[in-house]
Order: structure tokens, then C-alpha cells, then sequence
């Protein structure tokens, strides 16, 4: 076990009022949200780093619940999504303090009830808290998240996996209480899930950590960032094993320990770099990445005619050598899938594709509405159900557009840098959920963009980020 420094007698925690949390449809009026313009065809170059996984973030955070000891996490990107989800852990009586990229959390005293409604609704991840509360303390109770901008995202297999692992779970004015029987902890079970759902694996997979006896996950999610907690877990003293298979098996111990635990590289953000590349025709340099974790993306832009190339170990170069991108038809599934969360970025290439291309969305119910803002931006796209056809077109056109979610926002700033003149993307608020410092990368690369406040203040985006060495 690594030895971490007792955190020291003036720790300083984060506390709510020095969070800036980015606005959420909650808390916000459109009155006071910046717009981002992007000037189009500028070509891009050079090296662009990739911050630390978002989705590895957030529930490495709720399992830091597991342990009562000093945890340090390292590699955690500065997004409003992890800030909603450190004051969720703050509520809980968890203390944090961040050091650079690491969060340093000591979770000695945790509340079974205070997650705040307000917050658990913006962030549906926070729900996956009530596995690590409820194996550490018999006790649980965590506002349903609700629904959200992708579609209604029911939590039920998280629910039918604590029950089948002897938690009673009522449902009660939006609440959902859970409490192991008679004060026991929760038990080992076999469970086997409708739906590889990454955040029921994850929530079952830490619940199960501190459980008596074995818990057999079947039909799991076998993402990454299901790999990562696990790692994470078993840094603390945890017993997983098939993580990144879909039967995980997990031998419950009766407590877990100090670590100190550095998480991946975000492979969504790096496949929106490698599509930025793309997009542009531009020759660039992202990194760090897992090269194995963007397989499925690698396949889609090499079957359209970029080349992705190793440029080291943990590099890849974008090389977007044909004249002629083509039209290739994509279809979202459950890892090693084609990631749902690169869906609407591969679709603005697609818009710039010759031929017709089919993209069906499988993951979620309600995440093409992108496809009307790419259209005001000259994309010929149909929707049918799940499913769109994209007609390649020859050029987009720049266009005041909205951001309807995170990775559409993502999906029309790629559609921005490829437009003839300028775009002005509303609702950063998505963004700046999950990109960290994007326009300052972006400019880095050689992008022209700036964000404008309504009373006319202009931020642009020139500070370099992070140099190649
Ligand atoms: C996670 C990711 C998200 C990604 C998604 C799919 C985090 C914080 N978020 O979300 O970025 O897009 O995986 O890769 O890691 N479902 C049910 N019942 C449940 C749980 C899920 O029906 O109890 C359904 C959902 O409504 C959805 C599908 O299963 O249609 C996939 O959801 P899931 O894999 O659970 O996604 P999240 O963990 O919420």
C-alpha cells in the first residue's frame, strides 16, 4: 500500500463558494452565456494533449466513497461535471482539496443522505454513489437522477443489482432509500444485467467490493472506464477480476485502503481531436491516448480515408491523406462498439463525405438532435427513428447554431473549424461540461475562435496549454 502524507492540520477544502460550477439548464439564463464564434478553414497543427477521462473521473470519485482512509487521484480534468460532482462528495461530508491535476479526498466521515436533489439532476453519475455509501454504511439514500438531455435514462438495473445483493430499496417521492438487511453488509450475488449498462456495472462493481462473499457481474459493461474504477478498486485492496471481459468476478473484503491512483486519458476527447484533424485536413499530433481504446473510431475514419498512424507509444498522428473522403455508415454500440459518445462528432465528417452515409444511435433514445443544427449549417441529413442518412455535401457554411447536449456541442464546434466563415455556437454550458480548456487547445492547433459575453466582453483563446516536451 503506498504511503500518503496525512493530509495536513490547514487542509483547505473545496467549499461550494469557491467552485465556479459552468451554468446548467437549472441554474442558468441564457441572458448571461457567452456565445463561441469560430472562424472555419483555418488549417490546424502540432500537438494537442489530452486531459484525464471524464467518465474514469467521476465514479473514481464516488468510489473514493469505499475507503475511509486519505486517497489521491491524479490526472482528474477541471470540468463543471466534476466540480457538481466533488460538492455532491462535499454535501456527503466528504473533504477535498485539489492540487493541480490531483483531487486529495478523505471520505473518514460520509453521509448516507445528503446528496442535494439539485446537483444529482445535473449529474446522472452521482447516482452511482449510492453503491460505494450504501456497501460502506448499510444505508443509502440518493435522489433519482431524472432525465436528462439524451433521453430518460432509467436507473433499474442499478436498483435489481443492490436488490438481488440483499438491499431493500423503496422508491419514495423521487428518493430512492436502500438499507442492507438487518445492518448486515450487502451480499454476493450472481446478477446478470438485462443491458451491459456502464453505470450499473460500475455502481454493482463497488457495492460489491465490500460485500461478504463472491459477486458474479454477467453481460457487463466492458468499457474502459469500467477497467479503470476496477484498477482503481484493486489499488485500494479490492478483489475484481474480468474486468474489461463481460463476467466480472468480485470476492468482497471487509475494508479497503489508502491509494494514490493516476486515471486514463479521456478517449472521447482524443476522438474528437482525431476528427478535428480530419475534419481539416490537417496533419496533427494527439496524445496521451490508449490506441487500443479508439479502435472502433480508428476503423470509421480509415474506412472514410484518414490514416491514424502510431506516433510513439501513447501518439497518434492524424493523416487525412485521400482527396475524396467517403461516406461510411456507423452504428453505436456497447464497447468495443462504435462509442455512442463519438456518434454526432463522426457525423459532422460525415456531413463532408461523398455518398450517402447510415448512422444509427442504439444507446440512447433521443441523441440526434444535433442533426437539425448541422442542417442549418448546410449538412443534408434525414432523420428517421434512430437512424440518419447523411448526404456528403461539398462545404458547410458557418451559422448561429445551438448546443443541444455535450457531445453535439462538441459535433458543431468540428463543424465550425471545417464551415466557410463564421459559427456561433450558443449553450456552452454542454461544452464545458466535459471539454477541458478545448479552445485553448484548439488555438494551440492554429484554430480562430473566442468566446463573447453578452455585455460584450471577448475571451480569446491564445495562452498556449501544454507544450510537446
Ligand atoms: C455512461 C457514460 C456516458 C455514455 C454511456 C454509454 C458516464 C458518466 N457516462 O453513461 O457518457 O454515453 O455510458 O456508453 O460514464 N439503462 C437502462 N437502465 C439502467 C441503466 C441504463 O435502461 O438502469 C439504459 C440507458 O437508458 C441507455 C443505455 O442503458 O439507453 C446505456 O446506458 P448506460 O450504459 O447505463 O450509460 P451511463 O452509465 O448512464
Amino acid at each position: 500500500m503506498p504511503s500518503l502524507p496525512k493530509l495536513a492540520s490547514n487542509f483547505k477544502f473545496w467549499e461550494d463558494r469557491t467552485i465556479s460550477l459552468a451554468p446548467s439548464p437549472s441554474n442558468f439564463s441564457s441572458d448571461d452565456e457567452p456565445v463561441l464564434e469560430i472562424w472555419g478553414q483555418h488549417p490546424l497543427s502540432g500537438f494537442v494533449p489530452v486531459s484525464g477521462a471524464k467518465n474514469s473521473a467521476l465514479v473514481i470519485l464516488a468510489g473514493a466513497i469505499l475507503c475511509p482512509d486519505d486517497c489521491r487521484i491524479r490526472n482528474v480534468p477541471y470540468l463543471a461535471d466534476v466540480e457538481r460532482m466533488v460538492q455532491i462528495l462535499i454535501a456527503l461530508g466528504v473533504k477535498v482539496r485539489r492540487n493541480k491535476d490531483a483531487l486529495e479526498i478523505n471520505a473518514a466521515h460520509v453521509e448516507h443522505s445528503k446528496a442535494p436533489y439539485e446537483l444529482v439532476s445535473q449529474l446522472r453519475a452521482s447516482f452511482f454513489a449510492i453503491g460505494p455509501i450504501l456497501a460502506r454504511l448499510g444505508v443509502a439514500r440518493i435522489p433519482l437522477p431524472g432525465g436528462c438531455a439524451i433521453g430518460a435514462r432509467p436507473v433499474d438495473l442499478h436498483v435489481r443489482g443492490l436488490q438481488a445483493m440483499g438491499a431493500d430499496i423503496q422508491i419514495d417521492h423521487g428518493m430512492v432509500n436502500a438499507t442492507t438487511r438487518r445492518g448486515r453488509r450487502l451480499q454476493g450475488a450472481k446478477i446478470y444485467l438485462d443491458y451491459p449498462s456502464v453505470g450499473a456495472t460500475e455502481t454493482l462493481m463497488m457495492a460489491a467490493t465490500l460485500a461478504e462473499g463472491e459477486t458474479v457481474l454477467e453481460n457487463a459493461a466492458q468499457e474502459p472506464e469500467v477497467v479503470d474504477l476496477a484498477n482503481f478498486c484493486r489499488a485500494m485492496g479490492a478483489k475484481i477480476r474480468g474486468a474489461g471481459s463481460n463476467t466480472i468476478v468480485i470476492s468482497g473484503v471487509p475494508s479497503l485502503h489508502s491509494t494514490d491512483y493516476s486515471i486514463i486519458p479521456d478517449r472521447i476527447e482524443a476522438g474528437t481531436f482525431l476528427v478535428a484533424g480530419a475534419i481539416t485536413r490537417s496533419e496533427i499530433v494527439v496524445g496521451p491516448v490508449v490506441p487500443d481504446h479508439l479502435t472502433p473510431l480508428i476503423a470509421k475514419l480509415q474506412a472514410i480515408g484518414v490514416q491514424i498512424v502510431p506516433d510513439g507509444p501513447n501518439r497518434l498522428r492524424v493523416l487525412p491523406r485521400a482527396e475524396v473522403y467517403s461516406a461510411t455508415d456507423v452504428e453505436t454500440l456497447p464497447y468495443p462498439g462504435f462509442p455512442t459518445d463519438m456518434q454526432a462528432q463522426l457525423m459532422a465528417l460525415l456531413t463532408l463525405c461523398e455518398g450517402d452515409s447510415v448512422v444509427s444511435e442504439t444507446v440512447f433514445e433521443n441523441r440526434l438532435r444535433h442533426v437539425a443544427e448541422l442542417n442549418r449549417m448546410g449538412a443534408d441529413i434525414r432523420v428517421k427513428g434512430n437512424n440518419a442518412l447523411v448526404r456528403g455535401v461539398p462545404f458547410l457554411s458557418g451559422a448561429p447554431v445551438l448546443a443541444t447536449d455535450l457531445r453535439a456541442s462538441a459535433a458543431l464546434v468540428l463543424a465550425g473549424l471545417a464551415a466557410r466563415g463564421k459559427t456561433s455556437i450558443s449553450g456552452l454550458h454542454h461544452l464545458d461540461r466535459g471539454y477541458e480548456k478545448l479552445e485553448q487547445k484548439l488555438s494551440q492547433l492554429g484554430a480562430k475562435l473566442q468566446r463573447v459575453y453578452p455585455d460584450g466582453r471577448v475571451v480569446e483563446a491564445r495562452r498556449p496549454v501544454v507544450s510537446e516536451s
